[in-house]
């Protein structure tokens, strides 16, 4: 290794000036790693970047655009103001910079044994945010809403989570900027993951199966079957109910809004900085899609590269990865749904399985969302971005290569994109090209044991999801709100 301060002038990489440890990609090294000075000092924001503007989100009591005021109630009014910006680059209050140092700047590791075990020329880089203290990506945006939160005399937050990821980073958020913090945790998972409930406890928040008996819209459920399976659709419905019922409280989502995906950029912006320092550039950005903030806050700076300023080597393409079991991407209808099954949400322009899909009981806890980022699917539609969908034996077959091969337990839902590297670097053998693959392993698999002894054990099902189910979904919205279709925003896209 090298450390890049002190390298000598007859260095290939003298001209990058990074403080970091890097290694030429023919050497042996496995990592790239950044010093604590090289943390992002600005967010990216791809709003006015995208390719045409982003269709407001609707209230649907007035069919308007929703005002930035009618939010204030819910969120902190920073994150209302970065929602709605169209400043490029905002920065990172130095209190969040801080916090990030616990875990950030991340390794980006070269995936070499999972290359010499498929005999591909193809080179695989994976940025690896599974080091957080939480386990995922999720932190880099819970330290910013709590720290907001807190700057703006807020007590308690409320939000809902899937996997468990969700709702672990922000209640280590909130711990440490000093909130109190409500997590309604979907059922089927919440039975899954007992650790992750744990985990949440240690630090300090109070956890409620959803749909729970503590709200007016979780108890219409949960007296009906005290064993719904719940969604997250649901259990947002309820973590919205409880924060606008009591005072000093906000809700905090951790994915599909503008401001989340923009947090998440931190890890574009360094993968951008690693790969400068061993002279790559990706022709591939691959990540999974639960909301998008994950993959977003990995090729949003890459993007920026290709179709801002226009600096890029390469025209880099874009993938994304999402279970057959949830398909919004590759089966869901670009149309204005509810982002919550109660509709309490304003209706926002996504590709969506209708607000009231409850998906099967699969182990990618976080990707089973109905819909997705708004930015994200305008990208899709415009066709900036390639989808592919995997059943959950198929992903897991490609997460057990990748822990004999790398070593990491991978999460459930980055191995989706495991499944498409893989096949892409198979592709690739049997081509000859050497494509530089880079893609975001956005947690590590050890709260998701069980779901590898059911895997081991033959017990998953290769679950699909009928798009009949689709369609009638959207026709009950449809005939609920007929005037969707008259709205303006969707029609030259
Ligand atoms: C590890 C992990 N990856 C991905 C996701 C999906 O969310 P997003 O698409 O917002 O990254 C989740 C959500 O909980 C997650 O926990």
């Amino acid at each position: 290794m090298v450390l890049l301060k002190t390298m000598s002038a007859k260095s290939k990489y003298t001209h990058h000036q990074h403080s970091g440890i890097a290694m030429p990609n023919n050497s042996n090294n496995r990592k790239v790693l950044l010093g604590e000075d090289e943390l992002p000092k600005e967010w990216y924001n791809i709003l006015p970047d995208l390719p045409a503007p982003l269709p407001p989100p609707i209230n649907p009591a007035t069919r308007e655009p929703v005002k930035p005021q009618e939010l204030e109630r819910v969120f902190a009014k920073e994150l209302i103001r970065q929602e709605m910006s169209q400043e490029r680059w905002i920065p990172i209050p130095e209190e969040v910079r801080e916090v990030y140092r616990l875990w950030r700047p991340t390794p980006l590791y070269r995936a070499r044994r999972l290359e010499q075990y498929l005999k591909t020329p193809a080179r695989i880089y994976y940025k690896f945010e599974g080091v957080s203290p939480p386990g995922s990506h999720k932190p880099n945006t819970s330290v910013a809403q709590a720290y907001y939160n807190m700057k703006e005399g807020i007590e308690r937050l409320t939000t809902e989570t899937g996997a468990g990821q969700w709702g672990s980073a922000l209640a280590f958020a909130t711990m440490l900027f000093g909130l109190k913090c409500t997590v309604y945790m979907v059922r089927a998972s919440y039975n899954q993951k007992p650790y992750r409930a744990a985990l949440m406890r240690s630090w300090g928040a109070e956890i409620y199966p959803s749909p729970s008996n503590k709200t007016n819209f979780g108890r219409s459920l949960y007296e009906k079957d005290p064993n719904h399976p719940g969604s997250l659709g649901i259990a947002i419905s309820e973590a919205l109910e409880d924060a606008v019922t009591h005072d000093n409280t906000r809700y905090s989502l951790g994915s599909v809004l503008n401001h989340v995906l923009m947090h998440q950029t931190v890890q574009g912006l360094e993968a951008k900085r690693q790969m400068e320092m061993i002279d790559e550039y990706p022709d591939i950005v691959a990540g999974c899609v639960g909301g998008g903030s994950s993959f977003s806050g990995l090729f949003w700076p890459f993007y920026y590269d290709v179709y801002v300023s226009k600096k890029a080597p390469k025209m880099t393409k874009f993938v994304a990865t999402e279970p057959a079991a949830c398909p919004t991407m590759t089966k869901g209808i670009y149309t204005y749904d509810f982002g919550d099954t109660a509709k309490m949400t304003p209706l926002l322009p996504m590709y969506t399985l209708g607000s009231d899909f409850v998906p099967a009981p699969i182990h990618a806890g976080g990707l089973r969302y109905h819909g997705d980022a708004p930015t994200l699917c305008l990208l899709l539609k415009k066709g900036y971005i390639e989808p592919h969908a995997y059943n959950q034996i198929e992903v897991f077959e490609a997460a057990s290569i990748f822990a004999r091969t790398e070593g990491i337990v991978p999460a459930p839902e980055p191995s989706h994109t495991i499944k498409y590297v893989i096949d892409e670097a198979l592709r690739c053998k049997r081509t000859g090209e050497e494509k530089v693959i880079l893609f975001n392993l956005c947690g590590h698999g050890y709260f998701d044991l069980q779901a590898y002894l059911d895997y081991f054990e033959g017990r998953l099902q290769p679950f699909e999801y009928p798009e009949e189910e689709i369609r009638k979904s959207l026709e009950r919205l449809k005939s609920e709100l007929p005037w969707i279709d008259q709205l303006p925003y969707l029609k030259n896209l």
